[in-house]
């Protein structure tokens, strides 16, 4: 979208960089991508409190949450998901210039999608990859939607009738179909401390 050409960008009194030095790290975003019941939310929220609990500025969105409000008006075809990765995006790189550590938690199947906030965030974006394979999601399926999608109860449910496209060059990849939830923490917590804080992890 071509923003119109009688806007101009409001001038920033507060730089990034003050607000950086006095978090202790840095802005950006660790998107976690993965396939419904991979451990998106779980992890991300566990992220988040322990970030929190070492004084970061760390905000998780979530595609559960998101869905009842800012995107409330969108489905599960292509065009929508695109829709919904274009808005998620767009706030949380807000928030990341702002100096907040956002967690977000979106299947985000499509590589396109996900490839478009990293071209507009640079090296603010951190991809990471929750790689569950289908058969352990199908197996815990905590939520039920598996098997309500194999009864044909859900159309376009990711992972049965609509792909997933697994990065091809992640920052990070999170075996969470075989490792325990506490050690897939550790990892995303270490993660974040080397590629975020500005002195010290977290
Ligand atoms: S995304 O594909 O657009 O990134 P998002 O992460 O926001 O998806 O939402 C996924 C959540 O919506 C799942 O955790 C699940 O609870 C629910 N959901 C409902 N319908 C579908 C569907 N057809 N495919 C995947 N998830 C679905």
């Amino acid at each position: 979208m071509t923003p119109s050409p009688h806007i101009t960008r409001p001038d920033r009194h507060l730089a990034l960089p003050e607000r950086e030095r006095r978090n202790g790290h840095r802005g950006g975003i660790l998107w976690l991508t993965g396939l419904s019941a991979s451990g998106k939310s779980t992890l991300a929220a566990g992220l988040e409190r322990r970030l929190f609990d070492a004084r970061w500025q760390v905000l998780m969105l979530d595609g559960d949450d998101v869905r009842h409000g800012l995107c409330a008006d969108l489905g599960f075809s292509p065009g929508d998901r695109a829709e919904n990765i274009r808005r998620v995006g767009e706030a949380a790189l807000l928030m990341a210039k702002g100096g907040t550590l956002v967690v977000a938690a979106f299947i985000s199947p499509y590589r396109a999608d996900r490839d478009r906030i990293r071209a507009q965030a640079g090296g603010m974006f951190h991809e990471i990859h929750l790689a569950a394979d289908l058969a352990v999601c199908e197996r815990r399926d905590p939520k039920g939607l598996y098997a309500r999608a194999r009864a044909g109860g859900i159309a376009e449910f990711t992972g049965i009738s609509a792909p997933y496209e697994p990065p091809l060059a992640p920052e990070l990849v999170v075996e969470t179909g075989h490792s325990p939830v506490a050690d897939c923490l550790e990892a995303l917590v270490r993660y974040a401390g080397t590629a975020f804080a500005i002195d010290g992890g977290a």
